[in-house]
């Protein structure tokens, strides 16, 4: 794909088609996490930092924006220079800058999408937008060979999709839910059980110590690829309940509840991938680290699937799935007046 460079505007040939080594910076500031790498032809790491706000947020059990935002431009420039400096590059040997442009926390983004377009400026380099979710995907293409078509199944925090992936640039959602994301179903269940935020990795990591058959939880029952989280929620709260401030089996309820996500999450993707007849399957996203969902997804490969899954690292969110995003042109934006936005 050819992008232009701001001031000069000579034209740059960046992506598999372009015929030399690419060296693109990302910046990833959407919520949470100020992150900033440096991937070559959108597969290898050459450099990946990553700020985490967890221990601030963990006190008010969950993202405080502007708190977040704040946090952000005084991390930034730190994560930049240390990106560089694990690489030992320059700016002028970068072929392209990118940086996250939704969805997520708008004053977040503002911070890392302006540090970006500045440093294309600055360095008269292209820029290239990115979307959020589709980085989330591209993570899968670092360290590995992979190759569209495959299913994806993509778990964070604020979404839960099933993504039918035709080509690089070309995807179609064919499920998602219609309320509850995942991730946000179990931070909120952990909240119930009183654990601390993120709830999510607390979480797993009881419910490999308890029993999944212990209590019966509902599936929500939606059509075709569609999910719903929120009914599972409330039965957590009636079981809570039911205890009557008496000590609760908290390791049994954690497995439970992980018992009925994975199976309900492992159920869409098989039928998805036999109804597609690809041989290819993917998951992303923050909740792509849950060992169980990644246990049952990988058990697919005994029936003659591809699965793959990124690196813990590169499934909660980072700056190098940004510039994998960027190189393969995974529905990206190049125009630097691209403005944040907050919801897909
Ligand atoms: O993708 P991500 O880093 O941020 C968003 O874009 O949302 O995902 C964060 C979510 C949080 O809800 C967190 O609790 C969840 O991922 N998460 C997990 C695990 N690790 C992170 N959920 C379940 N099991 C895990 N091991
Ligand atoms: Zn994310």
């Amino acid at each position: 794909m050819i992008k232009n460079t701001l001031f000069s505007k000579t034209p740059v040939c960046i992506g598999p088609e372009s015929g030399y080594d690419n060296y693109i910076m990302a910046i990833e500031s959407s919520c949470d996490e100020t992150a900033c790498a440096i991937v070559k032809n959108g597969r290898e790491v050459i450099s990946n930092v990553v700020a985490s706000q967890i221990k601030t947020h963990a006190q008010y059990g969950g993202v405080i924006p502007e708190i977040a935002a704040r946090e952000h431009l005084e991390s930034i420039n730190v994560v930049i220079d240390e990106a560089f400096k694990q690489a030992d590059m320059k700016p002028k040997q970068i072929t392209a800058f990118a940086g996250t442009v939704g969805p997520g926390l708008v004053g977040c983004l503002l911070v890392g999408l302006n540090a970006a377009k500045t440093l294309a400026l600055v360095h008269d380099k292209p820029f290239i937008g990115v979307n959020h979710l589709n980085a989330h995907l591209c993570g899968n293409y670092i360290d590995t060979d992979l190759n569209p078509p495959y299913i994806a199944l993509l778990v964070s925090g604020g979404h839960t999709q099933i993504i039918d992936v035709k080509s690089y640039s070309e995807q179609q959602i064919i499920g998602e839910t219609i309320d509850d994301a995942v991730g946000e179903a179990y931070d909120k269940v952990a909240r119930l059980i009183g654990l601390p935020y993120p709830g999510g990795p607390v979480l797993d990591k009881l419910a490999k110590e308890g029993n999944p058959n212990a209590f019966k939880l509902p599936e929500g029952k939606v059509d075709g690829y569609n999910f719903s989280f929120s009914g599972l929620k409330t039965a957590v709260l009636r079981l809570v309940k039911s205890f009557d401030g008496k000590e609760l089996p908290v390791n049994d309820i954690c497995a439970s509840f992980q018992e009925c996500v994975s199976s309900t999450l492992f159920k869409k993707v098989k039928k998805a991938l036999e109804e597609s007849g690809y041989k290819q399957v993917v998951i992303a996203g923050g909740v792509a680290a849950n060992s169980e969902i990644r246990r049952k997804i990988f058990e697919l490969e005994k029936e003659g699937y591809r699965v793959n899954a990124p690196a813990m690292k590169y499934c909660t969110d980072n700056a190098a799935m940004v510039a994998s995003c960027a190189y393969f042109n995974t529905n990206t934006f190049d125009d630097v007046d691209v403005e944040v936005f907050s919801r897909a």
